[in-house]
């Protein structure tokens, strides 16, 4: 086959979610000043999910994506962890999910914060252009061990979870565009020190996340030579609702086309794409031949946007 006509797809999804759940309500018994309406008004979050490993939330997600897409750890030639949350500070926690899984081919972790999953999609769309058959690319983290408890404009915002996705070689591309971007010098407004807690200016996270999002969501949809009409789902980070609509809104996107899931999860990180995309899957929201929107940020800053054809094996 040659390179010039060797795209990728998406064959199997998965997501996994730790069983422990604390709501906004647990958080203000526990004695945290605030209230569930204040957290939800503020930021659309009513529930984290709590406890779960890395490794462990990893490889629960990614068997599930391998038993979507039929294929077995032996059939993958590389698996990339996204995460900012590893388990150990080495090995990588994909070595974890190598041994686990039984992949057959690499592993390596990938570090974009929020931005991982859509960065390591990206990656992993360009290795299988070059050469690989199928990769593996899981977004996860466990946040709740670095959050501040006692701080309530953090401790509100986060969770832990794990999403997944294979991707498969195929003679179509299905990544139409994408657009990867970042401002090291902005890497002070969000940060967390080895054996520290999430640090930031939540305002300042808030304007520099809708700013680079929009122009970046704007920038994949005018390479793939498409306008925001023909978008059919804005799968998006999901940091706080209120950024999710500002930037629906300043791309011209009907809030009813983004998939919202921060209800239930609050922000895990680079997991909160990929658990959004297999939810819209299984739900049926997202059908094949639908036009999807990727959009994400992170700490760094970084931000990722691609735009993708949904198109499954049969
Ligand atoms: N409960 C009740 N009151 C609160 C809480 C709370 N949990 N948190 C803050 N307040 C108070 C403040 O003390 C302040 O009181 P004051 O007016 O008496 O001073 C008031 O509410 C307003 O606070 P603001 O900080 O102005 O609230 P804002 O509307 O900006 O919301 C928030 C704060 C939720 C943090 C918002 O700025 C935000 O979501 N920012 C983005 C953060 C983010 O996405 N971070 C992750 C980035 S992704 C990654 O890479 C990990």
């Amino acid at each position: 086959m040659s390179n010039a006509h060797v795209g990728s797809r998406i064959v199997g999804w998965g997501s996994n979610l730790p069983e422990k759940v604390l709501t906004n309500n647990d958080l203000a018994d526990g004695g945290l000043d605030t209230s569930d309406e204040w957290i939800y008004e503020r930021t659309g979050i009513r529930q984290r999910h709590v406890g779960g490993s890395t490794g462990e939330m990893s490889i629960h997600a990614g068997q599930q994506a391998l038993d979507v897409a039929g294929v077995t750890g032996a059939d993958i030639d590389l698996v990339i962890v996204a995460t900012s949350t590893p388990d150990q500070l080495m090995p990588g926690t994909s070595a974890t999910v190598h041994a686990e899984l039984g992949i057959g081919g690499g592993a390596c972790d990938m570090q974009a914060v929020c931005s991982g999953f859509s960065y390591a999609l990206v990656a992993a769309n360009g290795l299988i252009a070059t050469g690989l058959e199928r990769v593996l690319v899981i977004g996860a983290d466990s946040l709740s061990p670095y959050v501040d408890w006692d701080d309530r404009s953090s401790a509100i915002l986060f969770g832990d979870g794990a999403g997944a996705a294979v991707l498969e070689r195929h003679t179509e591309r299905t990544l139409l565009s994408f657009d990867l971007g970042a401002d090291g010098t902005s890497r002070h407004i969000g940060y967390t020190d080895h054996d520290g807690k999430i640090t930031m200016d939540g305002k300042e996270v808030f304007r520099t996340a809708v700013r680079a999002v929009t122009k970046s969501a704007q920038n994949a949809i005018d390479s793939a030579g498409l306008t925001i009409d023909d978008i059919d789902w804005f799968v998006p980070h999901q940091a706080n609702v209120r950024i999710i609509e500002a930037i629906a809104q300043r791309i011209g996107l009907p809030m009813e086309k983004a998939i919202v899931t921060i209800q239930n999860t609050a922000n895990n990180s680079a997991a909160t794409i990929p658990i959004a995309l297999d939810t819209a899957v299984r739900d049926a929201r997202v059908q094949r031949g639908d036009t999807l929107l990727l959009g994400g940020f992170g700490f760094g800053m970084t931000w990722a946007s691609a735009v993708m054809k949904w198109d499954p094996r049969d």
